[in-house]
C-alpha cells in the first residue's frame, strides 16, 4: 500500500502523529482500543510495560504546558522508554540555535521520538519532514493548528461515557478562532461519525465561514447551543494568541458564554462537561460546573496518559517493523 499522508509509512501504519486530518476512522478506533488496553497499567503494582524499552523519547516544549508535558512523560515512562526533558528556557535555543540544529544534535544522541509543542503552526510537520527516517515526531500542539493527542483523549473520554458516536450531539463552546484543540476535536468527531457538532461563540471568536470550513452548525446563544447536547466542551479564552481586543471584557464574556448550572439546564440530563484545561474559573466556566457531578475534566487528564501510550507505542511499533520486518514488533 502506498500513502501520501506524511504521518503514515508505506504500509499505512502510524509513523508520526501530527494531525487528525487525513487519518481513517479505523486508525482512530485502533488508537482508542489500544488506549483502553493501557488504562489498566495505572492499577498495576509496577506501572510499566516493556513496549518502548531501549527507546529514547525527547520532550521539546517551546510553549508552556502542565497536562500535556507531564502526561507524555508519564506515558513514555510507563512504556519503559528513556525520557529526555529539554528545558527550552535554559537550552541553546535561548542562544539562537535553530529548531533544525536542535533536532540534528538530539538525533546525534540517538533519540528515537520527539514530542514537540510550539507556538508556530506547522512546526511538527517541519520536523517530521527533516527528521532521520527512523525518527518519529508527535505533535503536542502547534499554534492554532492542531493538538491531535488532546483530540484523541477527548474522544476516548466521550466513548467511555457515551459509547457509540453516531447518536451524539456535541457542543463546543468558546474561543474557536484560536483553538487547536477545537480543530482536532471537530476532525475527530466528524471522522468518528458524530451525529451533530455545534460550535457556540461570539462572532469575533469564530473563523470566517466556520460552517463550511468545519462542517458544523454555528450558534451565538449559549442556552440554545447546548440544548439537548450529550457532550459540552468548554474552551479557554486564549488571550496570548489575540493580537487585538476581540472581547469587551472577561466579565461580559462570562455573562454571555460562561457555563453555569442554570445554563446547563437545557442540555440532556446526563450530558457530560469537558474542558482541555487549563480552566479559567469565572471566565468560561463556573466553579460549580467545573467541580460538579457532570464534569469529566480530571478524567480527561488521566485518560491522556493511556491515549499517549497508545500513540507512542504505535509509532515505535512502526519503527520496529521497518527496522526488523513484520512479525518482530516489540521484540
Ligand atoms: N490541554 C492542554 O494542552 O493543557 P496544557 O497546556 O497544560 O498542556
Amino acid at each position: 500500500m502506498s500513502t501520501d499522508n506524511p504521518q503514515l509509512d508505506a504500509q499505512g501504519n502510524l509513523k508520526h502523529f501530527l494531525t487528525i486530518d487525513g487519518l481513517s476512522r479505523d486508525l482512530l478506533i485502533e488508537i482508542l482500543d489500544k488506549a483502553e488496553g493501557f488504562l489498566g497499567v495505572a492499577q498495576q503494582a509496577v506501572k510499566k510495560v516493556p513496549l518502548c524499552r531501549g527507546k529514547v523519547i525527547a520532550n521539546l516544549f517551546f510553549e508552556n504546558s502542565t497536562r500535556t508535558r507531564t502526561t507524555f512523560e508519564l506515558a513514555a515512562k510507563r512504556l519503559s522508554a528513556d525520557v529526555l526533558n529539554l528545558n527550552i528556557s535554559t537550552s541553546a535555543t535561548a542562544k539562537g540555535e535553530t529548531i533544525l540544529d536542535t533536532l540534528r544534535n538530539l538525533e546525534a544522541m540517538h533519540v528515537d521520538m520527539f514530542v514537540v509543542r510550539h507556538a508556530s503552526s506547522g512546526t511538527a510537520h517541519f520536523m517530521a519532514r527533516h527528521a532521520d527516517p527512523h525518527v518519529s515526531i508527535i505533535n503536542a500542539g502547534d499554534g492554532r493548528h492542531s493538538h491531535p493527542t488532546q483530540g484523541m483523549l477527548d474522544m476516548f473520554t466521550i466513548r467511555r461515557h457515551k459509547g457509540d458516536f453516531s447518536r451524539l450531539r456535541v457542543a463546543i463552546v468558546g474561543d474557536i478562532l484560536h483553538s487547536r484543540v477545537a480543530r482536532s476535536q471537530i476532525l475527530a468527531l466528524k471522522t468518528l461519525g458524530a451525529a451533530e457538532v455545534r460550535v457556540i461563540a461570539p462572532r469575533t471568536l469564530l473563523p470566517t465561514r466556520a460552517e463550511e470550513a468545519f462542517g458544523v452548525s454555528v450558534h451565538h446563544d449559549l442556552r440554545e447551543g447546548v440544548r439537548d447536547a450529550d457532550v459540552i466542551i468548554m474552551l479557554r479564552i486564549q488571550r496570548e494568541r489575540m493580537n487585538s481586543a476581540l472581547l469587551p471584557s472577561e466579565h461580559e464574556y462570562f455573562r454571555l458564554f460562561g457555563l453555569t448550572e442554570e445554563r446547563l439546564a437545557t442540555a440532556k440530563p446526563d450530558a457530560i462537561v469537558m474542558h482541555p484545561g487549563p480552566i479559567n474559573r469565572g471566565i468560561e466556566i463556573d466553579s460549580q460546573v467545573a467541580d460538579g457531578r457532570r464534569s469529566v475534566i480530571l478524567e480527561q487528564v488521566s485518560n491522556g496518559i493511556a491515549v499517549r501510550m497508545a500513540v507512542m507505542s504505535m509509532c515505535i511499533g512502526t519503527q520496529n517493523l521497518n527496522a526488523q520486518g513484520a512479525g518482530e514488533v516489540y521484540a
